[in-house]
């Protein structure tokens, strides 16, 4: 039987470990022909090796599948040209792109240096529009592609100690809807996920008492394998009619996540002063606050 992506080209960046490996290897089982990128860094962007993309590569070839190896960063115009190229050289063709690669530089905001933003930003903001950028080119061509980005509930919702990575994170899902509406003339679809998954980005979560134990075995059992069915149904045929969109995957659930639209509304006549705004505006707005939450406060519930 054809798989939902049978013949397609499709590059997974980061896709040596972790999220994107998964995706990688369920692509080939599903028929594609993948480009693992990889620069096989540290969580925080630090050393490099090709050896966890071969890794990925063994397994798709073990199985049957097609794949070859890129190691170029996504952090860069040209070096993210490169990753495309190697599409085109090695299979001729670019159907979909997964925009997975990143890493980490988790500090509290009073404390965060201007490496640990720049250096967050350009792997996950900057490295999803290079990629991206690059492939538009030929999906504008053959009025066809597809991109699917890795977005984070610490963006679209918060948490501590993540500025960086949050500001990021949520920057990708305007980045797909702007994708979404720019090349919808072309039959182009864009679409966000955000992952859950015990990997090792989330492997230093620290667990000393009964209860942090606990909580931490619930979250391995989110392995990451569960998010690839969404990012290869998002790139198959069968997804023509979901763009714009963002998903939340975790363990069995999926989700639909919402995207900002006017909750409540006040207006006066004649306009307004900043007293007015306190006296009137604020208290008239204020029962629709969205709260300080992060994550955790509205995932209440053990994953399923
Ligand atoms: P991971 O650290 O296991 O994998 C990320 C991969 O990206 C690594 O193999 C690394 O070598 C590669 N990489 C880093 N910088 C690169 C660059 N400049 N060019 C090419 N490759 C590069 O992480 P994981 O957990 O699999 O995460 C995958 C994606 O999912 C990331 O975008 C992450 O932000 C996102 N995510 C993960 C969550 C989780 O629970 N694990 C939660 C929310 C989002």
């Amino acid at each position: 039987m054809a798989g939902l992506v049978e013949g397609k080209v499709v590059v997974v960046t980061g896709a040596g470990g972790g999220i994107g490996r998964e995706i990688a290897i369920m692509m080939a089982n599903e028929g594609a022909k993948v480009i693992i990128n990889d620069l096989g860094v540290s969580v925080t962007g630090e050393g490099g090796s090709a050896t966890p993309a071969e890794q990925t590569k063994a397994i798709i070839n073990q199985r049957g599948g097609e794949a070859a190896i890129n190691t170029d960063s996504v952090s860069g115009w040209n070096s993210a040209r490169k990753i495309i190229q190697c599409a085109l050289d090695n299979f001729g063709r670019i159907d979909g792109i997964v925009n997975n690669a990143g890493i980490l530089r988790d500090v509290i905001f009073h404390k965060m240096t201007e490496d640990d933003w720049t250096s967050v930003i350009n792997v996950h903001l900057s490295g999803s529009f290079y990629t991206s950028r690059a492939a538009a080119e030929h999906f504008r061509k053959q009025e066809s592609g597809t991109f699917v980005h890795m977005s984070s509930t610490s963006g679209l919702i918060g948490n501590f100690g993540q500025a960086n990575y949050s500001a990021a994170k949520l920057g990708i899902t305007a980045l797909s809807k702007s994708i979404a509406l720019d090349m919808q003339r072309y039959n182009v679809r864009s679409n966000c996920i955000a992952p859950f998954a015990w990997s090792r980005m989330t492997g230093s979560i620290p667990a000393t008492t009964e209860a942090e134990k606990a909580r931490v075995a619930k979250i391995q059992q989110m392995t990451p394998d569960k998010n690839a069915p969404m990012a290869v149904f998002l790139t198959s045929d069968q997804a023509k009619h979901v763009s714009g969109q963002v998903f939340a995957c975790r363990n069995n659930e999926i989700f639909l996540m919402s995207s900002p639209r006017p909750v409540r509304s006040v207006h006066r006549d004649g306009g307004w002063t900043p007293t007015s705004v306190a006296e009137h505006g604020m208290p008239a707005l204020a029962g629709s606050f969205m709260p300080l939450d992060r994550s955790g406060e509205v995932f209440t519930w053990d994953p399923i």
